[in-house]
């Protein structure tokens, strides 16, 4: 499991925090204005039909709120939601069981949808197109299908990973909504109403403060607020100044773009090892003994979303806005003789 304070995977002591600071209702999902104006309407038409709403693909990069999403929208509907995942279904009869015990309208959630087996999704295609399930009955030459009727229902499905979903299952949602990176005045103020709801006191812009250094991730800005609030209890009085938490967040080594030590790395190896790029994913794996696909899920997207990381044809490129943010000179541009460049 990884460590890092600003990863934005879930890890163990989030989860019960998590849980208390959980948006319930689309009116208190910060930010995805997009996806929440056009889910509002699709919901908001299927309860006026009395219909199951259209099956839901929610995608983008961890933490920024797809589990929540799901969740508000069987809210919203008003109806019961079951939640498994993909690797969890190991075989079709899993799947059929939970799909036979659905009742009209339900939200079925399958989180990782990407990682089903192929059998697993084989058993979705019916259900999501007709809601219907083929089964077969008896073996060999006497074996026949025989189909059963499931009661409507809306499977909304998450993935970080939507390029490894097959067609014929992502052909079949019929909403399909990536979720972007948060911007600073929206971590802001998910900062601060989870502050309230932890009941801890925050003064001045400290909430600009941990939403700048929070990668555009609100389980990130949950996470670092929760840290500060410590330094808070255990430094100072409780209460969360600006000051207080630049320093609590600079002890715990996350700067103020939010990149920690793995990123510095990164970074600097590209740097000093291959003046900037173009390198290659694997180059860069194998020098800073990460792999290669944790590089491109978890620490690229970010640095790509802040314009410090291009991807190229000919591999990834540190950008100038990155040698500034470290301190350095930028290759090809003057140095020394305009000192206030930059
Ligand atoms: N729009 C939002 N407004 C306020 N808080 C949010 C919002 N989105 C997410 N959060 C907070 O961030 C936490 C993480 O969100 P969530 O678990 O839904 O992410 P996820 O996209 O499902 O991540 P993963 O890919 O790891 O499953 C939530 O518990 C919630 O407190
Ligand atoms: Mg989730």
């Amino acid at each position: 499991m990884d460590e890092r304070i600003i990863s934005a995977n879930l890890m163990m002591d989030d989860q019960a925090v998590e849980l208390s600071l959980r948006p319930r209702y689309l009116a208190e999902y910060i930010g995805q204005s997009r996806v929440k104006e056009n889910l509002k309407v699709y919901i908001e038409a299927a309860k006026l039909r009395k219909e199951a709403l259209d099956h839901v693909l929610l995608y983008g990069p961890p933490g920024l709120g797809k589990t929540t999403l799901s969740n508000i929208i069987a809210n919203e509907l008003g109806v019961n939601l079951r939640t498994t995942s993909g690797p969890a279904i190991e075989r079709a009869g899993d799947l059929a069981a939970i799909l036979t015990n659905l009742q009209e309208g339900d939200v079925l959630f399958i989180d990782e949808i990407h990682r089903l087996h192929r059998t697993v999704e084989e058993v979705l295609y019916p259900a999501m197109e007709d809601f219907a399930l083929d089964i077969m009955i008896g073996k060999g030459p006497s074996a026949r299908s025989v189909r059963l009727d499931l009661p409507p229902f809306t499977l909304i499905g998450a993935t970080t990973r939507a390029g490894l979903l097959s067609a014929p299952l992502r052909d079949r949602f019929g909403v399909m909504s990536r979720l972007e990176f948060y911007t600073v005045p929206e971590l802001a103020y998910i900062v601060s109403r989870a502050a309230d709801i932890l009941e801890v006191e925050m003064v001045g812009e400290a909430a600009e403060e941990i939403a700048l250094r929070s990668r555009g991730t609100p389980r990130i800005a949950n996470r670092l607020l929760k840290r500060v609030r410590d330094f808070a209890q255990v430094r100072g009085d409780g209460i969360i100044t600006n000051q207080l938490a630049s320093s609590a967040l600079e002890l715990i080594q996350v700067d103020p773009r939010g990149l920690d030590q793995i990123d510095h790395k990164m970074l600097q190896a590209m740097i000093t090892s291959f003046r900037g790029g173009p390198v290659g994913l694997d180059t860069i794996a194998a020098t800073i003994g990460e792999e290669g696909q944790t590089i491109e899920d978890v620490y690229e997207p970010y640095l790509m979303q802040i314009g410090f990381l291009q991807r190229t044809p000919r591999g990834r490129v540190v950008t100038p806005k990155a040698y500034r943010h470290l301190g350095l000179p930028v290759p090809g541009e003057a140095s020394g003789s305009d000192e206030t460049g930059g």
